[in-house]
């Protein structure tokens, strides 16, 4: 079990969050499943890691044939719904996506997808997860991974000219506390993620077929209710992780801390854009 803990909550307001993204990525997609996968298949195996709420999956049961086999696994079940509520061919269990792949999973599922883990990675390397996410695929599979670009964080207010002197602090106290305290700031959405702009090559890297590859900017129309969102990422952050970790005397000290978080919700109430882009990549595990 992987020894760092969790920087966001698991709240109802954390769930709350995590389904708005859901919705939110699924509005500018306008799919679950990339077009490239094919999906009218009698019996697929789909698994989702790191599956939050499991939404992506009640939802993709909707789409999909009844005979589709939809398993989510999450480090964590504290944000699932009670199982009578979950659609019959949905399953959700417990499993450190760090941890060895059990032999009962190796090779199981025709498409693993997974989304928003960049604080699943640890110390930049994704190669443990590229490796158990594979792991999982039957030969032939489909991995589709959906992330959000931290390198591509960026504030752009509305009229294009007001300034955001909070975000920018906010921005760069996280490339600051990166640097000088790794192990804190690894468990919040500060670490560089460099790896995030590199999907692509590293799943041509891990042996897979690249099938698609795309990167979007958040359009105009979700710009307000993804700000929102990340704000609320932000306090968590701070709260959960950030003055916890502060030391006496310090600066800056839990006081500022909450000061800076007032000044993003400030400032995002006057029509600053917090956003950073979507990757999404599909690729195709080897028949052998
Ligand atoms: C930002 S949430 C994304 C959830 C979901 N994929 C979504 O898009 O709504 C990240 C998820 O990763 C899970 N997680 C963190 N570490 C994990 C690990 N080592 N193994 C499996 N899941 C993990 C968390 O519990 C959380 O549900």
């Amino acid at each position: 079990m992987s020894q760092i803990s969790y920087a966001l909550g698991r709240g109802y307001l954390a769930s709350v969050r995590l389904y708005a993204q859901h919705w939110m990525w699924r509005f500018q997609l306008g799919y679950l499943l990339h077009p490239t996968i094919p999906q009218d298949k009698e019996d697929l195996k789909i698994a989702d890691v790191a599956c939050g709420t499991g939404i992506w999956l009640i939802e993709a049961a909707r789409t999909l044939p009844a005979s589709t086999q939809l398993d989510g696994y999450d480090i964590s079940p504290a944000q699932y719904p009670p199982k009578e509520w979950l659609p019959k061919n949905v399953n959700l269990n417990v499993f450190d996506m760090l941890d060895p792949v059990p032999k009962e999973l190796i090779g199981k599922y025709d498409v693993v997808h997974v989304g928003l883990i960049v604080m699943v990675v640890r110390n930049e390397n994704p190669t443990p997860v590229l490796n158990n996410l594979t792991a999982l695929l039957k030969p032939g599979g489909y991995l589709q991974w959906d992330e959000s670009d931290m390198n591509s964080l960026t504030v752009t207010p509305a009229d294009g000219l007001t300034p955001h002197p909070r975000f920018d602090e906010y921005l760069s106290s996280r490339t600051n506390g990166y640097e000088k305290d790794k192990e804190r700031f690894l468990i919040s959405t500060a670490p560089p993620c460099r790896w995030a702009t590199q999907i692509d090559n590293l799943f041509i890297g891990h042996g897979l077929e690249l099938c698609f590859y795309q990167r979007l900017p958040i359009k105009d129309e979700i710009k307000k209710p993804w700000t929102d969102v990340q704000v609320t990422a932000a306090g968590e952050q701070i709260k959960n992780v950030v003055i916890p970790a502060c030391k006496e005397g310090e600066e800056p000290s839990p006081e500022k801390w909450l000061q800076l978080l007032d000044g993003l919700v400030a400032e995002s109430q006057q029509n600053q854009a917090h956003t950073m882009d979507m990757i999404i990549a599909v690729g195709r595990k080897a028949m052998q």
